[in-house]
């Protein structure tokens, strides 16, 4: 059974309540002050996994060390994962370092040296997945790329298709066709919805705790419904 996408007026309605509490309620973090795709890369594959205060500990001094995929792709991989040490999940590491060797090295008539904007094209740079080309296409490119990780994926199943289960592949699929019916029209707009859906995520609808009182899609919400049903 296919989960019902929500007409284009109330994907509409939630996206600009959701916009609004993001521009209200979000952190300052540094990789939202920039629009450099390899900085956006380092970020999104840092915090994979990975909290965002320990990632806050690492990011700066990265970029510092490897101001761009140039000097990425000229480092030893030893010096890269010295730079990534703690961190942990150091494939990660890894294959950012032979993204960088690719893109500068190999194929650089291809790339002009750097990070490709659309998601099909991220997608095929080692390590990159769906989620982080929807991620670099959408934060430093601003095109009109939808994104689904765990987080995001638990805000949709939860407001929008309570009966999906998200750890199913298929269901997933599902949840990733309706976070693209749910985008904005602009990319700016766009920016400003993925990043405030993963916000959502981190500080509202956490997976430990629902604030539903803080929540500005409440009154959208299919569980919140569910939940006000049972009191
Ligand atoms: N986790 C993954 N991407 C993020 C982002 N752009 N901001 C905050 N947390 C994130």
């Amino acid at each position: 059974m296919t989960a019902p996408r929500p007409p284009r007026t109330q994907a509409l309605d939630f996206s600009r309540r959701l916009r609004a509490w993001y521009r209200r309620s979000a952190r300052d973090l540094p990789w939202r002050r920039t629009r450099d795709a390899y900085h956006i890369l380092v970020s999104e594959l840092m915090l994979q996994q990975t909290q965002v205060s320990r990632v806050l500990e690492y990011y700066d001094r990265f970029i510092t060390r490897f101001p761009d995929l140039e000097a990425l792709s000229r480092a030893r991989e030893s010096q890269v994962l010295a730079q990534w040490s703690g961190l942990g999940y150091y494939a990660r590491a890894r294959n950012l370092h032979k993204l960088a060797r690719h893109v500068v090295r190999e194929a650089p008539a291809a790339y002009g040296a750097t990070l490709p904007s659309t998601p099909e094209a991220l997608r095929a740079l080692p390590g990159v997945g769906a989620y982080t080309a929807g991620a670099v296409a959408s934060f430093a490119y601003e095109q009109r790329a939808a994104l689904v990780d765990t987080n995001v994926a638990r805000v949709l199943q939860r407001a929008l298709a309570p009966r999906l289960n998200v750890k199913r592949a298929r269901d997933l699929t599902q949840l990733w066709a309706m976070a693209e019916s749910m985008l904005p029209r602009t990319g700016r707009a766009v920016w400003v919805h993925n990043q405030a859906l993963m916000e959502l995520g981190a500080l509202v609808c956490t997976a430990r705790v629902k604030h539903c009182g803080k929540c500005p899609v409440r009154s959208l919400c299919k569980t919140a419904a569910m939940d006000a049903g049972l009191r």
